[in-house]
């Protein structure tokens, strides 16, 4: 079964509690949460603190997406505010490999993303040492914009490296996806769809969900 993590980065900021909730009764599987610095992305988002106050709402792993420079500074505080994974991009400011050591030495599962321009190889020092890959299907940084078709490839060369060497690897797509696109990423190999605009704009929250988890090889 394909696993959904809807992004809170479409959920109303003022019920940010209740939305989580909302997500959990839909029947996500994870809730990802996108934390952006205003310095690798020109966003700025959610830090610790606010991760830390609706952790104790919601039993959903919470899937910490870190869109910022040298995220080895900052691992321990979400490890802190309830974060059961964190990824982290390989353009980033600062050793990377150290903040993937980290969030493991944190007791979190450790991922790695990049970005759609960032070639896929660029995954490879990376792939034998974490227990998530996030393949950005847009650039990072804001909800809402277009999936990015070229993206499929990368999501076939890191299902290639997972059946031969660690088939139990999670493999996540973020940006733009739908029903439509997320079942092109599944097909390709991808285990989980991340998506914000797709499922807050949807009429029936629940419903798509669970068309999204029956994606896999037998539909
Ligand atoms: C973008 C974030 C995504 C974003 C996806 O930088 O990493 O998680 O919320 O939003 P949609 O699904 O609207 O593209
Ligand atoms: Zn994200």
């Amino acid at each position: 079964m394909t696993k959904v993590a809807p992004s809170m980065l479409s959920a109303d900021f003022s019920r940010l509690g209740e939305e989580l909730t909302r997500i959990e009764k839909a029947g996500a599987d994870w809730a990802h949460l996108d934390v952006m610095d205003g310095m690798f992305v020109p966003n700025i988002t959610i830090g610790p603190s606010v991760i830390k106050a609706i952790r104790p709402l919601s039993k959903m792993p919470f899937d910490v997406h870190l869109m910022i420079e040298d995220p080895v500074r900052y691992v321990h505080n979400f490890a802190d505010a309830g974060a059961d994974m964190m990824t982290v991009h390989t353009e980033a400011n600062g050793d990377i490999m150290a903040a993937v050591d980290k969030i493991g030495d944190l007791g979190c599962k450790a991922g790695i993303t990049l970005n759609p321009p960032t070639p896929v190889t660029d995954f490879d020092k990376y792939l034998d040492k974490v227990d998530l890959v996030l393949i950005m299907t847009v650039q990072a940084g804001f909800g809402g914009q277009s999936f990015r078709e070229e993206c499929i490839e990368k999501i076939k060369y890191v299902r290639k490296w997972a059946d031969e060497h660690n088939p139990k690897l999670e493999i996540s797509v973020d940006g733009g996806i739908n029903r439509e696109t997320g079942k092109r990423c599944v097909d390709a190999g991808a285990t989980v769809l991340a998506a914000g605009s797709s499922l807050f704009r949807s009429n029936d929250m629940a419903s798509e969900i669970a068309l999204w988890k029956k994606y896999g090889p037998t539909l």
